[in-house]
């Protein structure tokens, strides 16, 4: 039996010396960022790459520093400065949920108020609640996907296993630092257990690894033809 605690001190102690340095992330083990710039990233990226939004967040928080900015912003300014980040309705929510927020004084600092928020789903909601607000909720994206997966051995193929991989992360969200934890899957799905090769050599997790003790970490997560 995997000690999941044993788990999570590993990743964050590999997130404390290799976090991605990214303008809307506070450094390791330091005071959450303000959450109108974690809600504003994880919005950017819901369909879009770290790279392509770094310029847009760099722009968006210069022009508009606050969700009370943002709100009073005109529909048409925001469109202009959201063009090329793609899928107009995230923009259109994204100025309803700034002008709610405003509305309410600030933004909800559980996962069900943010949930209730416009162009906030399951996965933002849990992003923003653990990384602004330190609340220990479980944030699955498909790098998470991918690495809990690995980690568990998990051969049932994607969608299927999705309900299964989600319990299985949650086991392992801690207590303590469960921004940090969330944000270290992320980077170490995008940097290390990555889709094609996998660099299980310079892996924190190598030990725990069951796909890695079976031989079979490039080959997962399965997937049903879509
Ligand atoms: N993708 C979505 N949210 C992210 C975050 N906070 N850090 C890195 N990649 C992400």
């Amino acid at each position: 039996m995997r000690d999941s605690k044993v788990i999570a001190e590993a990743l964050l102690d590999w997130y404390d010396r290799h976090a991605r340095a990214l303008p809307w992330r506070a450094p390791p083990g330091t005071p959450a960022m303000d959450p109108y710039r974690v809600w504003l990233s994880e919005v950017m990226l819901q369909q879009t790459t770290v790279a392509a939004v770094k310029d847009y967040f760099h722009r968006f928080t210069a022009r508009w520093p606050t969700v009370q900015a943002l709100a009073a912003a005109e529909d048409a300014e925001v469109m202009a400065e959201w063009a090329g980040l793609g899928y107009y309705a995230r923009a259109r929510n994204l100025l309803a949920c700034a002008r709610a927020v405003a509305a309410a004084g600030g933004f909800p600092d559980t996962r069900e108020g943010l949930a209730a928020l416009p162009g906030i789903g399951p996965y933002t909601s849990a992003a923003i609640a653990s990384i602004a607000f330190e609340r220990p909720e479980t944030v699955v994206d498909g790098n998470v996907e991918r690495v809990v997966s690995r980690l568990f051995a998990v051969e049932e193929p994607l969608p299927r296993s999705k309900p299964r991989l989600t319990a299985l992360a949650a086991t392992l969200t801690p207590q303590r630092r469960p921004g940090d934890f969330a944000q270290a899957m992320m980077d170490l799905g995008a940097t290390i257990c990555t889709p094609r090769s996998p660099a299980c050599a310079i892996c924190p997790l190598i030990t725990p690894c069951d796909a890695r003790a079976k031989g079979i970490a490039a080959d997962l997560p399965r997937k049903l033809p879509k």
